[in-house]
């Protein structure tokens, strides 16, 4: 696993835009796969900058989000869609057609169909190349909550207590947080070629700490990334705090510049 600490969300932001635009930049048909959640905001903002900036282009990017919350339309303020638009799409040109977020307005009768459907439609667009993940502070990915199937494919959820009460901060109560989402599942996010896992702040130190150096398990869904043959962790100070290989992590990283390639 190649983990990098940086001083601050700043610099995590930056280094996680880098490695998305030399993504884009290498390969400009590809896949992305996107998170939620104020995490990755500073990458997106940082990644609109380079595309008003520098050029950089996506307009052969197709992007698939890890979730969406169940009962709320692509048109609500608090929808992962609107997210998405405010974050990142109205900054840049991709093109809206290339974008990709379950529905959360099917109905229960067609969840099932819909959810084959976007596995189906992720498979069609040649599989994600490099997936963003944010981790929830009881370690899930996308809203995949503790204890969740480590095969499981996209399919409607229950969001766990902690999670209803960390993402309330985003409503104006915590009545207000749908109580299901649909979520992509542990499996399909294993499958994406790349993974980049984000973390930043004090709070997250202690999921962090149990996800890359505890046991896999699936009461901390965030350790299934040890199983994936390429992960970058980029954290801040905060995040790193509770590492107990933080040196060897900052000298692998010192590393990378001798050898020009990812030490994975
Ligand atoms: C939400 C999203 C996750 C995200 C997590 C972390 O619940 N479904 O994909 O990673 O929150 O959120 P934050 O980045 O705000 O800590």
């Amino acid at each position: 696993m190649r983990v990098l600490i940086v001083k601050n969300y700043e610099e995590l932001s930056v280094k996680a835009a880098e490695e998305v635009a030399e993504l884009i930049k290498r390969k400009p048909i590809c896949v992305l796969g996107l998170a939620t959640g104020g995490t990755p905001v500073g990458m997106y903002k940082e990644l609109a900058r380079m595309h008003q900036s520098e050029g950089l282009d996506f307009s052969g990017v197709a992007t698939f989000n890890l979730d969406e919350y169940y009962g709320l339309d692509g048109s609500h303020p608090h929808s992962y869609r609107c997210f998405m638009d405010a974050n990142l799409v109205d900054g840049t040109n991709i093109n809206r057609e290339n974008m990709f977020i379950p529905n959360g307005k099917v109905a229960i009768k067609d969840v099932e169909a819909h959810c084959a459907e976007y596995e189906e439609k992720i498979k069609e667009a040649g599989g994600i190349d490099l997936q963003v993940l944010g981790i929830g502070g009881d370690g899930h990915i996308a809203f995949n909550e503790p204890g969740a199937s480590l095969a499981s494919r996209t399919r409607l959820v229950a969001l766990n207590e902690q999670t209803i009460k960390d993402n309330a901060r985003f409503f104006a109560s915590a009545e207000e947080v749908p109580v299901y989402a649909i979520s992509m599942g542990v499996g399909t996010i294993l499958e994406a070629r790349e993974l980049l896992v984000l973390a930043n702040g004090e709070k997250k130190a202690d999921i962090v700490a149990k996800a890359l150096e505890g046991p896999l398990s699936s009461s901390v869904v965030a350790s299934v990334i040890q199983l994936h043959p390429k992960v970058t962790v980029i954290l801040d100070e905060e995040a790193a705090g509770k590492l107990s290989r933080a040196n060897f992590y900052k000298f692998a990283a010192s590393m990378e510049g001798q050898v020009r390639l990812k030490l994975f």
